[in-house]
């Protein structure tokens, strides 16, 4: 391949190429660390070590099999009640859990006959005390995941913090000169590309759990495109050959 100008990463000076590395270095180091966030966060929602589909499910759209408190009534504490009483609680629950409904519906009886004789604030043992309705209402409402609010917080500042790192990368690698023109466009758009379609994922997941696969494969890719840059952007900057010397450099080494 003829070249037939300077602008390549190969023959730059080695003060631009200390530049671009230290810069490349940083950035990856700091995706490591976003990696091991992650794991410790998302990866430990469904209650074991590794990001699976269900620790995205259960982040962005929540564990809405039931509260917790309909699932103690098929659990351990399904002798303390009737069926009948049990029911009774579990249809206040799905029609929404108010403390309008709680007294007017008789369930506020079946907690006081059957319940806090166990849940009360002197009972030393290390369980909550029903004769505050709170503690219930915090029982009975359904696990939906990430709030709206959090999700376009942590949305904003995705798209600003990771549009700017790979305005950067991205630059670096288009002074590359061994790679094709199409691959080479390809690279640098995905990232965006992805990003975009990574953050509609966490709002869609949080719909509907199917999406949470989308996820999983848009992260994946911008990590691809990432690393893929970041070595071709090395390995023309440190091991292949030079051409066409830029010497701006060596006009301060003389
Ligand atoms: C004999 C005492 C006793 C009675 C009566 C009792 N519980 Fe419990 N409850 C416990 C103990 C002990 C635990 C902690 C162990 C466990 O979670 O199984 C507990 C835990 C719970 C939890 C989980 C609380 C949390 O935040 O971890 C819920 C929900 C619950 N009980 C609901 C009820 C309901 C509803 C009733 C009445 C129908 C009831 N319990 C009656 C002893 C009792």
């Amino acid at each position: 391949m003829a070249l037939s100008h300077n602008l390549n990463l190969a023959s730059q000076g080695t003060s631009l190429k200390a530049l671009f590395s230290g810069y490349l270095i940083v950035v990856a180091v700091g995706y490591l660390m976003a990696l091991v966030q992650i794991q410790l966060t998302h990866g430990l929602a469904d209650g074991e070590y590794g990001l699976s589909v269900d620790d995205i499910v259960y982040s962005y759209y929540g564990n809405r099999s039931g509260s917790l408190l309909e699932n103690k009534l098929h659990g351990s504490m399904k002798p303390m009640a009737s069926d009948e009483e049990r029911a009774q609680i579990i249809t206040w629950i799905h029609q929404g859990a108010t403390e309008e409904t709680y007294e007017s519906s008789g369930v506020k009886q079946i907690f006081e006959a059957k319940c806090i004789a166990c849940h009360n604030a002197d009972s030393g043992m290390p369980i909550p005390d029903y004769t505050n309705f709170q503690a219930i209402k915090d029982r009975a409402l359904v696990d939906t995941g990430a709030s709206f609010s959090s999700l376009a917080r942590v949305s904003h500042i995705h798209l600003f913090g990771i549009a700017f790192i790979f305005m950067f990368v991205g630059l670096i690698f288009s002074l590359a000169a061994g790679v094709p023109k199409p691959l080479k466009v390809i690279a640098i758009c995905t990232p965006y590309a992805f990003l975009l379609v990574d953050i509609a994922s966490w709002w869609l997941t949080k719909l509907n759990p199917n999406f949470a696969w989308l996820v999983i494969v848009a992260g994946g890719s911008m990590a691809l495109s990432f690393a893929f840059m970041w070595l071709v952007s090395m390995y023309e900057m440190w091991i292949l050959p030079r051409r066409g010397v830029d010497d701006r450099d060596a006009l301060l080494d003389e």
